[in-house]
């Protein structure tokens, strides 16, 4: 999500503030330590508190919650997770919200999918997808919804979403909407990557066996098939969106999986390199590289092989195997994991989210969340170097960077985000069934970690934000002059079972129920 050049001209800046810094600090002794370290890094200690806690010097604001409507028609979307921020003038933006999943008490007022109706159906549809607005800073700093503005839409999963570079999936040339979008990347050229990671849940997922005969698996979840039956090839890809004309497309080319996110970088020649998580128990880590500058219509997707440290492309032209098994390109990358296992992708522990460092190019920071599976309960953040610092490299080194667990300070790291100043973000998701009990009970609600890359406490996670009950803090994104972090208040009060008695009381809009929100913390 960061854009090489950018953040260097950023650094740059701030480096020359940073130099205004130190002759001040000649001039005035003290103000140096001050700037150094201000009160919030002085973190806040794990608490199972039902609210959003920050550490002093820090505050926040809601800026739109669930059902809030944004124009005549629509309403911003259920579950927020990855934001995006695209600047129009100092006080004023599009603002990118990814909506994952609906939960159905909350949505349609029914638990099981069996008793839903069409319409109920329909409602969780519209709740997932994503939201474009217009934000406006007020006069007191508040980041608020324009409400009306004309760049205000909803992408849901009822819109038609062509595949890009006039590609047909299962014969068609579109998509019936967009769907588990959870994370997401920003591309050079002004537009939102959004990314379809537990597609499976809403209309099943096909299997395939070895002569390609086709069966699909209805997992049921949301019971959305008994009324629409759509194909599941045509989700768990990741989709593009344009802030400023509404333009939606599904991408093939970057392969088809549980798609967490999307890390974006920009080769000086114009084409990109995106790092992409497969977030599920023994899956890959991948990075694409586009044959395009400014596209993401043609490209190698690569799988990470950690033994032999070496990037594998999943290229039919360069390997029997691949060749052999899928009788096209498309076929290939429908079934990505067959393709990431026949050639030896390293199987991981839930790879999540990954982020670029903007200052070191070739350093990208990976969440591997946990896997019980595996005796893995707290995840760690895992550090790959592309060789010769290239991101085009097909060799690179890994290690642990940070590892979760009872001696560390966190537990099941997702989102990674870097600021303007190069330092890393974590946000945690310890399911909402562990949290504070058995293995997790040190760690309290999920949290945002604060982590500088440089410096004496480099490396050292600094526990700086602290989510409501069962919630779980999403899509850290910040403002380019560093002042704002938005993020994402998803599922609080996840568990509940009746909505007269909710197990979270983060209710913003004070209606007793607690709604998915995006919030603005400011204070840095
Ligand atoms: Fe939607 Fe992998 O978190
Ligand atoms: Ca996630
Ligand atoms: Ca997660
Ligand atoms: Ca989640």
């Amino acid at each position: 999500m960061i854009i090489e050049e950018k953040n260097r001209r950023d650094f740059l800046k701030f480096m020359r503030n940073g130099t205004i810094g130190a002759s001040m600090a000649t001039a005035f002794p003290g103000y140096l330590s001050a700037m150094d370290s201000p009160t919030w890094q002085k973190g806040i200690s794990p608490t199972l508190k039902d609210n959003v806690i920050l550490a002093k010097g820090l505050k926040y604001q809601p800026v739109i919650s669930w059902e809030d409507p944004i124009n005549e028609k629509e309403t911003f979307g259920f579950n927020n997770d990855y934001t995006a921020f695209f600047p129009i003038g100092a006080k004023e933006a599009i603002l990118w919200v990814n909506h994952e999943y609906p939960d159905p008490l909350f949505v349609c007022g029914k638990s099981d999918p069996s008793s839903k109706t069409k319409t109920d159906v329909i409602k969780e549809q519209e709740s997932v997808g994503g939201s474009f607005i217009k934000i406006k800073q007020d006069n007191l700093g508040n980041w608020l919804p324009v409400k009306n503005d004309k760049s205000n839409r909803r992408i849901s999963a009822r819109t038609k979403i062509p595949f890009s570079a006039g590609i047909k999936v299962m014969g068609q040339d579109h998509a019936v909407g967009t769907l588990a979008n959870c994370s997401g990347g920003v591309t050079p050229w002004g537009t939102v990557l959004t990314c379809e990671e537990n597609y499976s849940d809403f209309y099943g997922e096909a299997k395939y066996n070895k002569t390609g005969s086709r069966k699909v698996d209805d997992q049921n979840i949301y019971g959305w098939r008994k009324f629409f039956n759509l194909p599941p090839e045509h989700y768990g890809w990741v989709v593009e969106a344009n802030p400023k004309t509404g333009k939606v497309e599904k991408h093939t080319a970057l392969g088809r999986f549980a798609h967490e996110g999307a890390a974006v970088v920009q080769l000086k020649d114009g084409r990109v390199v995106v790092y992409m998580g497969d977030d599920a128990n023994d899956q890959c880590f991948y990075k694409f590289i586009s044959s395009k500058k400014n596209s993401l219509d043609t490209g190698t997707l690569y799988v990470a092989s950690l033994s032999k440290k070496r990037w594998l492309p999943l290229d039919r032209t360069k390997n029997k195997i691949l060749k052999e098994y899928f009788k096209s390109d498309l076929d290939m990358l429908i079934q990505t994991r067959k393709a990431a296992a026949l050639v030896g992708g390293t199987p991981m522990d839930r790879p999540e989210g990954s982020a670029i460092d903007p200052l070191n190019p070739g350093h990208i920071y990976l969440s591997l969340t946990n896997n019980k599976g595996r005796g893995n309960y707290f995840g760690y953040v895992a550090k790959f170097i592309e060789k010769n610092q290239d991101h085009t490299s097909e060799e690179f080194e890994y290690s642990t960077y940070i590892a979760g667990g009872k001696n560390g300070v966190l537990a099941c790291p997702d989102n990674l985000a870097f600021d303007p100043k190069g330092n890393l973000w974590i946000a945690t998701d310890i399911s909402g069934s562990s949290i504070g009990k058995g293995n997790y009970s040190s760690f309290g609600n999920n949290s945002l970690f604060y982590i500088p890359l440089s410096g004496k406490n480099a490396g050292k996670p600094i526990r700086v934000a602290s989510a409501p009950n069962e919630a779980e803090f999403t899509g850290p994104t910040f403002t380019p002059d560093g002042k704002t972090l938005f993020i994402s208040v998803q599922h609080p009060g996840e568990r509940t079972k009746s909505l007269e008695n909710p197990t979270s009381k983060w209710a913003v809009k004070g209606d007793g129920i607690p709604r998915p929100t995006v919030i603005a913390i400011s204070g840095f």
